[in-house]
């Protein structure tokens, strides 16, 4: 049984008192929920203060983004060692908005999650095709694509996890239908099955991302194969990250 993963990414937004006023509450009003993993992932600059503020909590922290490489003479980038420095357990990789504003490529991409493994970071490997690619009919072949080069080198011991975010789905308020997403899930957890194997296939969560709000997300986490979510826009408020995180399973 794969147990459901409910990640905020906050993007570029909240100074550190904001992060820290948005982290207390969080913590407050999730408290005591174990059934489902909770992430709550702020901007680079929050995280030491956000990290200290959730020691002894259920809600798990993550960065946003990171270089391969250890340390050394990159200016401006953080490292895995920064980011497990700071208290993070997951980072998020490859997100559409790295792709296609700051031109991260595949082989790029791959290189930071196969760092992220060995830092004992979960990465979370964000994957989805562009609107262009979707009415010509190739999501499934980009999907297949950003997922065997995202992942080359693993092996069926890494913890990993996927996040199939649409572009044409982030930011804009419209939300794959859950049929979509249940079609490129199931997709996606055919592809980890012949890359490692049924069992690591059935354990790994794939996450659905893309204007998921507190009014969709119960439709679209009761679908088989949509293990969690990732929420931009909606995890910046209490209220209605709240509201997604404790969405009802049997409502
Ligand atoms: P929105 O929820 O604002 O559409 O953002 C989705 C996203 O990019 C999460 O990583």
């Amino acid at each position: 049984m794969r147990k459901l993963l409910i990640a905020g990414n906050w993007k570029m937004n909240k100074t550190v008192p904001e992060a820290l006023e948005l982290a207390g509450e969080l913590k407050r009003r999730l408290d005591g929920i174990s059934d489902r993993d909770i992430l709550i992932c702020p901007p680079f600059t929050a995280l030491y203060a956000v990290g200290k503020e959730l020691e002894g909590s259920n809600v798990k922290l993550g960065g946003q983004n990171m270089y391969f490489e250890e340390q050394g003479a990159f200016t401006g980038e953080i490292s895995p060692v920064m980011l497990r420095d700071v208290g993070c357990s997951y980072v998020i990789l490859g997100h559409s908005e790295r792709r296609h504003i700051f031109g991260e490529t595949d082989d790029l991409i791959n290189k930071k999650v196969l760092s992220a493994v060995k830092h004992d970071l979960i990465p979370i490997l964000c994957v989805g095709e562009l609107l262009e690619e979707r009415e010509a009919g190739r999501t499934k072949e980009v999907v297949k694509n950003q997922v065997l080069e995202g992942l080359k080198g693993l092996t069926p011991l890494d913890e990993f996890v996927i996040a199939y975010e649409p572009v044409w789905a982030i930011g804009t308020g419209k939300t794959a239908t859950p049929e979509q997403a249940e079609e490129v899930h199931s997709f996606i957890r055919e592809l980890l099955s012949d890359l490692f194997g049924r069992e690591k296939a059935e354990l790994t969560r794939i996450l659905y991302g893309g204007s998921v709000k507190p009014e969709n997300a119960g439709e679209l986490l009761k679908m088989e194969n949509v293990d969690g979510a990732l929420v931009g826009g909606a995890s910046l408020k209490a209220d209605s990250f709240e509201k997604i995180v404790k969405f009802d399973a049997e409502g």
